[in-house]
């Protein structure tokens, strides 16, 4: 049996820092409200002219470090992002370009919020089919980007970051499983609504910037995590307490600790990162791995959740032993 292990993971996060004060300064909200709807202090945005690619380089370079691997090693990448650098090519092959790295196949997943996940499933399943033997699987995001900075119901929630997983062949585990869905009749719930095919016209409703019914969203993600988490623990024959660590996306406090509390888990057994960078869409769960894998609170052989919801909608999860 093949399975792909986490061998090395990595974070970038850009240098700007924007705080809750900094944006009562730009919008009608307060650092309290902020804080006690979405447990977010600060979030950090990406500088002029510093692109997604940029992040995703830098993250990457760190997961194969950590990894002891050089970019010689790695044979397939693959980028989870919702604000690539270009229409195209996709933001996998200008890192590939970027690392010097010729010849194996790279690609985007867009899944928002999910894209990781996805990513992860992805890739599992390469590396098991035998395509792949050691991959680079990134999610990377200048959110910033695509926020309206008038409107406080959405600009006060995200930010930009970067976050990437080296994934080799092994035979020890590994990704256990990994559980992809979606339902895109809720599309209309968050989303950016114009686009290249559509184009940009207010008049139309087809705007460049993110579009959420917060309070909706809210509801249907902790409703949809709670069940994910259910189909992951029955598929591996596990129980609530065989989960040493639940990784979940990082878009609000309360969001991460309903699906703990669901789990019957301690939040000491929770990564949450949320407070220090906002929701980071595909880079929030390979960044909230790699704060626990390098301040040693993760340890090899324990047993992992990551989950996420988003846009779509789209959710799932990765069971793995690291
Ligand atoms: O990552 C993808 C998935 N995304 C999510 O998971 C996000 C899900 N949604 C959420 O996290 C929450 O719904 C929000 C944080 C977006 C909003 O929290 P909420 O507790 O659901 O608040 P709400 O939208 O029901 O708004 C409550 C009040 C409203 O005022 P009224 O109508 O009660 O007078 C809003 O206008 O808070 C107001 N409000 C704000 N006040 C100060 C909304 N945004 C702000 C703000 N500052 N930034």
């Amino acid at each position: 049996m093949i399975y792909s292990r986490i061998v090395g993971t990595g974070t970038y996060l850009p240098e700007k820092v924007l705080t809750n004060h900094d944006l009562e300064a730009m919008v009608d909200t307060t650092d309290q409200w902020i804080r006690e709807r979405t447990g977010i202090s600060k979030r950090h945005i990406a500088a002029d002219g510093e692109t997604t690619c940029d992040l995703a380089e830098k993250a990457s370079r760190r997961a194969i470090e950590a990894a002891g691997k050089s970019v010689s090693d790695i044979d397939l990448i693959v980028v989870a992002t919702t604000t690539p650098d270009q229409v195209f090519p996709s933001t996998a092959c200008l890192l590939q370009s970027r690392l010097d790295i010729h010849g194996p196949a790279a690609f985007d997943v867009q899944a928002v919020c999910t894209g990781f996940i996805y990513a992860m499933g992805v890739t599992d399943s390469l590396i098991k089919s035998g395509s792949a033997r050691c991959a680079l699987v990134v999610g990377a995001e200048t959110f910033s980007r695509i926020l309206n900075w008038q409107d406080r119901t959405t600009c006060v929630l995200f930010g930009d970051g970067a976050g990437a997983v080296v994934l080799e062949a092994s035979e020890e585990p590994g990704i256990r499983s990994t559980h992809m869905h979606a339902d895109g009749a809720y599309a209309g719930l968050l989303q950016v609504s114009g686009g290249v095919s559509n184009g940009y016209d207010e008049l139309r409703e087809a705007t460049a910037f993110v579009e959420m019914r917060g309070a909706e969203v809210f509801k249907m993600a902790v409703n949809t995590l709670g069940r994910i988490v259910d189909e992951t623990l029955a598929y591996n024959d596990l129980e609530k307490s065989d989960i040493d660590w639940l990784i979940p996306h990082q878009a609000n406090i309360r969001i991460i600790h309903a699906t703990a509390r669901k789990l019957r888990m301690s939040m000491d057994q929770v990564v949450v990162t949320v407070g220090e960078h906002g929701n980071t869409s595909s880079a929030s769960v390979p960044m909230a791995l790699d704060t626990a894998v390098r301040d040693g609170r993760i340890k090899r052989g324990e047993t992992l959740l990551m989950e996420a919801f988003g846009g779509g909608f789209t959710w799932g999860s990765v069971l793995a032993t690291y």
